[in-house]
């Protein structure tokens, strides 16, 4: 699939819009009625400090949690999404810290857990269709360009950053148009967590959305094409990230105040 050019989406195009979502628990606004864009092929990463709701914002995306308020509209039509998945049905799926892999089994069986595929015997007997499933992971991992040494190898002898990109890979089973990460990559070392960034970057080329939860600004400059900032529950501001510097976005983490930059 083509490469999305920013520049060149006519605007007002969007592939998820939120507006006005909120989430109290008890007493405590979590989410004050915040409203965001998520275009065809890009990378928003959302950050802020701990507690400012980011967290508590992705799982209403995500099925996870209903908000109290708010719409959601996916390619333009109303979703109202009462589970994980239901989300899934509309090709969003989260990667949560918890990988949800088993360490003894080996790639394919990680990404087929669930869902094996199946055939029959003599016509008769039905037993796990492994060729399928093996053939099946092999064209997934090339069509998201991911290499693995060892994929018939328990993925407990894998490396973090292999693991998390497996995590993805078996997500991306399904037709994902829109991929929610909470911190992906902050257990990871320095090389892993930029193959997992590649891994991102190879995702966004193939036309996908990603929206990434991270605290760490290099990460963010990396890889998003735009920033959102959040705190205290509101959406500070959504800026191009070419627009501007790493001191801005931590001026707006702290202050909550947006800086003077253009913003689409
Ligand atoms: N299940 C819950 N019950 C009650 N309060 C909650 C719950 N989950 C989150 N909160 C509160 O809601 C606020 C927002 O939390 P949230 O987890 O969304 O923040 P966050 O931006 O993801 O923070 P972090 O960067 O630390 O992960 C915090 O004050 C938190 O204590
Ligand atoms: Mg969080």
């Amino acid at each position: 699939m083509a490469f999305v050019d920013q520049a060149k989406q006519p605007k007002g195009r969007s592939l998820l819009s939120v507006r006005g979502l909120c989430k109290s628990y008890g007493g405590l606004k979590a989410v004050k009625s915040v409203s965001l864009e998520i275009r065809p092929g890009e990378v928003v990463a959302l950050v802020g400090d701990n507690g400012a709701g980011k967290s508590s914002f992705i799982k209403m995306l995500s099925g996870v949690m209903m908000p109290d308020e708010g719409s959601m509209r996916m390619k333009g039509a109303e979703i109202k999404l009462t589970s994980p998945a239901d989300a899934r049905n509309f090709g969003i799926e989260t990667l949560h810290q918890h990988l949800g892999l088993v360490d003894v089994f080996n790639v394919q069986e990680n990404i087929f857990l669930g869902r094996e595929l199946q055939t029959k015997r003599f016509g008769i007997f039905p037993v796990l269709d492994r060729a399928k499933m093996r053939s099946q992971t092999a064209d997934l991992l090339e069509r998201i360009g991911l290499q693995l040494p060892e994929v018939e190898s328990p993925v407990r002898a894998m490396s973090g950053g292999q693991r998390q990109s497996i995590a993805i890979a078996r997500l991306l089973l399904n037709d994902v148009k829109l991929l929610i990460m909470d911190e992906p990559m902050a257990a990871l070392g320095v090389d892993e967590g930029r193959k997992v960034l590649e891994l991102i970057d190879s995702l966004r080329e193939k036309g996908l959305s990603v929206l990434i939860i991270s605290h760490n600004l290099e990460h963010v400059f990396t890889i998003a094409d735009r920033i959102a900032v959040m705190k205290n529950g509101n959406l500070v501001d959504v800026v191009d990230t070419k627009a501007v510097d790493h001191d801005q976005v931590v001026s707006m983490i702290v202050s909550g105040r947006p800086v003077n930059a253009p913003t689409h």
